[in-house]
C-alpha cells in the first residue's frame, strides 16, 4: 500500500497511519475490524477536510471494514432544521459531507453512540475510533480495543484496515492504576455522568477501577460514565470490578498490581463536580432543554416519553431530544416519538449542539441557558459556550421542561 500498488487513497492513508505510528513507536501494524470517524460535521471538518474526503473518494479509495460517522451538522429531516433555525447553507454543505463519505463506503448513521446501531466491535478485536464517549465505550465496556483517533487517522484506518499498534492495542498498557471505592449504589443518568466527571477530573490519562458499582449497572449509565470521564479526563478505558469484561476482579482489573492512589467517592467529591459543571452565572431562565448526550438508546428515548406522555412542555422553551434515525424510527413504531411530539418536545437525529451551528442556533432561538442530564453537555455549555447550565437527573429536566422552573 505504501508503495502504491493499491491505489492513491491508500497509498496516501498509509503513510498518515506509518507517520503516526512512527511517533509513537509503533512496531508494526494490526487489522481493525471497525472504524467510526469523528470528522463528520461540516462545522468541524470545513472545506479544507471536505476537500480532503473528496478526494480519497475520487481516486478510487474505498473502506475496507464496516465504518460509521459521527454526528454531522444537521438533523436529516428539514422539517425539524427550520424548527432549530439551522441555516440552509449548512445543509447543503453537510449534504456534501454526508455524500463524499457514502462515495467511499461509510455508513453516515451521523451517530456518537454507533455501538447502539451495529457498529460494535468484539472483545479484544482492533478498531480504530474517534470520538472520546464512543472510544471510552469501545475499550471499556465492549473490550475492543482502539485508541482516541482523530478524523484523517480514523478514514486512513478505514481505507487500509490497518492501524499502528501502540497505546490501547497492547494488553500491557490496559491495566488499570487508580482505584475508585463508590461507596452508596448510583442510579441514573446523571449520577453515573457526575461520577465520571468527578473522577476524570483526578484521573487525567490514568485508568480508573471502579469498585462498588452493582452488576445491574445498565449499558446507558455506563454510558453516561464513559463520556463524562473522558471529558474532564483523557482516559479512553475504565474498569468496573465485576461488570465490564477486562475486570472479573479487583486483582484482574489492576493486573495484579497495587493502584498508584485510591480515591472514595463521597458526597463533598460529588458536590464539587456538580459545582464545577454550574459554574456559569445563575438564571432562572429554562429555555433550552437537552437530553441524549451521548445520543439516546431506544430505553433512554422510552423513558423520556413515558416521563413526558400526556403532559406539555412549557411555551417558549425548546427541549432537544437527540437519538439517531434508526432508534428514532424504532422508536416511531412504538409510539414514542409521538409521544414526546405531542408533548412540544422534538426528536433530533444524526446532530447535537456541539455538532450544529449552535452559535447561529442560541442567537435565533434566543436561548439563555441549557439544561441538561449530560454532564458532557453541561461542561461543553458551561465551559466552551460560556452558558448558564442547569444539569440534574433525568426526571428534573422533564420537570423543569414542564414547569419552566428549575428543582433539581
Ligand atoms: Fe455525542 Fe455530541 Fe455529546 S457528539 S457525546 S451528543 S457532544
Amino acid at each position: 500500500m505504501l508503495n502504491g500498488e493499491e491505489g492513491y487513497a491508500a497509498q496516501k492513508s498509509m503513510q498518515i497511519l506509518v507517520a503516526l505510528g512512527e511517533s509513537f513507536g509503533a512496531e508494526n501494524m494490526v487489522p481493525v475490524s471497525s472504524c467510526h470517524l469523528p470528522g463528520a460535521s461540516f462545522k468541524l471538518l470545513g472545506e479544507a477536510g471536505l476537500m480532503f474526503v473528496k478526494e480519497m473518494g475520487a481516486k478510487g479509495g474505498k473502506v475496507r471494514v464496516f465504518t460509521t460517522t459521527n454526528p454531522t451538522s444537521c438533523d436529516c429531516d428539514c422539517s425539524t432544521c427550520d424548527r432549530l433555525a439551522i441555516d440552509g447553507q449548512f445543509i447543503h454543505a453537510q449534504a456534501e459531507v454526508t455524500q463524499a463519505y457514502q462515495n467511499l463506503g461509510v455508513v453516515t448513521c451521523g451517530s456518537c453512540s454507533p455501538y447502539l446501531i451495529g457498529n460494535a466491535p468484539r472483545f479484544g478485536q482492533h478498531a480504530a475510533w474517534g470520538e472520546s464517549s464512543a472510544v471510552v465505550y469501545a475499550n471499556s465496556v465492549l473490550g475492543a480495543r482502539t485508541n482516541r483517533e482523530g478524523g484523517p487517522s480514523a478514514l486512513a484506518a478505514a481505507i487500509t484496515g490497518r492501524t499502528p499498534n501502540y497505546g490501547m492495542h497492547l494488553g500491557k498498557n490496559r491495566a488499570g492504576n487508580l482505584l475508585i471505592h463508590v461507596p452508596e449504589p448510583l442510579h441514573g443518568i446523571e449520577a453515573y455522568g457526575t461520577l465520571g466527571y468527578a473522577v476524570g477530573r483526578i484521573s487525567k490519562t490514568a485508568i480508573p477501577v471502579f469498585e462498588g458499582i452493582p452488576t445491574s449497572v445498565s449499558f446507558d449509565e455506563l454510558k453516561s460514565l464513559g463520556s463524562a470521564l473522558a471529558t474532564s479526563g483523557a482516559t479512553a478505558l475504565f474498569h468496573v470490578v465485576g461488570v465490564t469484561p477486562e475486570a472479573p476482579d479487583r486483582e484482574h482489573a489492576l493486573n495484579g498490581k497495587k493502584p498508584e492512589m485510591e480515591i472514595y467517592y463521597d458526597k463533598q467529591m460529588r458536590m464539587n463536580a456538580i459545582e464545577h459543571l454550574t459554574l456559569t452565572e445563575k438564571t432562572d431562565d429554562i429555555d433550552w432543554l437537552y437530553i441524549g448526550c451521548p445520543q439516546c438508546s431506544l430505553q433512554e428515548v422510552r423513558y423520556v416519553a413515558e416521563l413526558l406522555r400526556g403532559q406539555k412542555v412549557a411555551d417558549n422553551v425548546d427541549f432537544w431530544i437527540c437519538t439517531s434515525t434508526p432508534i428514532k424510527e424504532l422508536a416511531a413504531q412504538m409510539g414514542y416519538v409521538q409521544a414526546i411530539e405531542e408533548a412540544g418536545a422534538i426528536l433530533v437525529c444524526q446532530t447535537c449542539p456541539a455538532h450544529a451551528p449552535h452559535e447561529s442556533i442560541c442567537r435565533t432561538r434566543r436561548y439563555q441557558s441549557l439544561t441538561t442530564d449530560s454532564a458532557k453537555m453541561a461542561h461543553y455549555a458551561a465551559g466552551e459556550v460560556s452558558m448558564p447550565v442547569h444539569y440534574g437527573s433525568t426526571e428534573a429536566v422533564v420537570r423543569a421542561a414542564i414547569a419552566k422552573r428549575w428543582e433539581a
